[in-house]
């Protein structure tokens, strides 16, 4: 297998190299097409990096060009790639629409032309919207309601336009909240996890009883690499972590894990459009033969203790990079100015 890897350098991404190169040994070549976003760091895979199967390009996949490059001699594609803060997408930034579905169709178009094995399509539980009972199936209609999660519906749909259209053979993946090692320090867990370290507020957003479904990045990275082989093409998989909690739940764990107190965290005004609840049924893959491991609690503790060991990987981000402090004050300053220690209304919800 020659395996074209997208976003390798992000969050997902490096865990799901690391994954494959040791499952998978010298059966795998790897090539990683990243772009080097503010949300990648080359450290992520500096311990694979100088494998003679591992090979780093740097590139973007809305360049044709970069992406021929890339994908030449590939039997499989997995395409992580995309810009994925919620909170990102939300300041109107362009590149969402751009990287997430403009690039989906470049790299489908360098596909189909080449043929593939195999091409996966990481997609989100977000863009079946939000859900207040039950779970969604693979079946359910996408009501994606965020600019983040309707760029991802759009690469996801049109991933699987290429199968209908063409045959390319597409596998679609829709996972829930991932967490664990080198996840960026903007989302909620490494972002809570590294300001109480340092006695920092925890900025929870509205009444901070929005569930969300947690997934361990290991038992993801398990997951694609199980669907390489498993997956059929024009299928779609939902991947759970089979792990759901109320924010502020989790938010009394990760205090409880460091022993800080919860006089840190701070109520503040809510997302727009915050979906209140995403909860998945992966049954699918279960019949299959696949399910997630990780209990929350062993999953939680590794994942502190790691960002307790790894302060080289995340402070120079937290202390040093100007455009991040730029980010924290553009999305927490005011909120925290007008934050309290009592729950704040949710955002209005349709
Ligand atoms: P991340 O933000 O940590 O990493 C994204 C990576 O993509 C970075 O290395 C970045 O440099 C790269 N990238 C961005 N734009 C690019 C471009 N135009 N060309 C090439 N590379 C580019 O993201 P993540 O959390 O690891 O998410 C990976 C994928 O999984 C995304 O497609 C995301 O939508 C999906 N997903 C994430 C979660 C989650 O909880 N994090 C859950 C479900 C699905
Ligand atoms: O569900 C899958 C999605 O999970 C992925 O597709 C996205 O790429 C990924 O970013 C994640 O999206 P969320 O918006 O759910 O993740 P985030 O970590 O931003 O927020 C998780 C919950 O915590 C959500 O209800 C918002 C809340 N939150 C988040 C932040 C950053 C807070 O209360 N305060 C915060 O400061």
């Amino acid at each position: 297998m020659k395996l074209l890897v997208t976003g390798g350098s992000g969050f997902i991404g490096s865990n799901f190299i690391r994954q494959i190169l040791e499952s998978r040994g010298d059966g795998v070549r790897v090539v990683n097409l990243d772009k080097l976003t503010y949300a990648a760091n080359p450290a992520n895979l500096a311990d694979v990096d100088q494998r003679p199967n591992y090979q780093f390009i740097h590139g973007d996949i809305t360049d044709p060009e970069a992406v021929r490059t890339a994908m030449e001699g590939c039997t499989d594609v997995v395409n992580f790639a995309a810009e994925t803060h919620v909170d990102r997408s939300l300041l109107g930034d362009a590149s969402f629409i751009e990287t997430d579905v403009r690039g989906v169709f470049v790299l489908l178009e360098e596909a189909r032309k080449r043929g593939v094995r195999r091409f996966i399509q990481i997609s989100t539980d977000e863009v079946y919207g939000t859900i207040a009972e039950g779970s969604f199936t693979e079946e359910s209609p996408l009501n994606p309601r965020n600019p983040y999660s309707a760029s991802k519906a759009g690469g996801d749909r049109l991933a699987y336009s290429y199968w209908a259209s063409y045959g390319v053979p597409v596998v679609i993946t829709r996972a829930s909240n991932n967490y664990g090692p080198y996840q960026y320090p903007e989302k909620l867990i490494p972002l809570f996890v590294t300001n109480a370290i340092d006695d920092q507020p925890l900025p929870l957003y509205g009444d901070g009883r929005n569930v969300r479904d947690w997934l361990y990045v290991r038992d993801h990275a398990a997951a694609i690499d199980f669907l390489l082989d498993a997956g059929e093409p024009g299928e779609v998989y939902n991947i759970a972590g089979g792990n759901e909690a109320e924010n502020i739940e989790i938010t009394r764990q990760v205090l409880r894990e460091l022993k800080k107190p919860e006089s840190l965290i701070r109520f503040v005004n809510d997302r727009p459009g915050h979906d209140r609840r995403y909860s998945l049924d992966a049954s699918k893959l279960a019949r299959l033969g696949f399910a997630s491991r990780t209990a929350f609690q062993s999953g939680l503790s590794e994942t502190v203790a790691w960002y307790r060991n790894r302060e080289d990987w995340w402070r120079p981000v937290k202390e040093k990079d100007a455009a991040y402090r730029e980010y924290y004050r553009t999305q927490y300053g005011d909120r925290l100015a007008t934050s309290s220690a009592t729950a704040k209304e949710p955002a209005g919800r349709r």
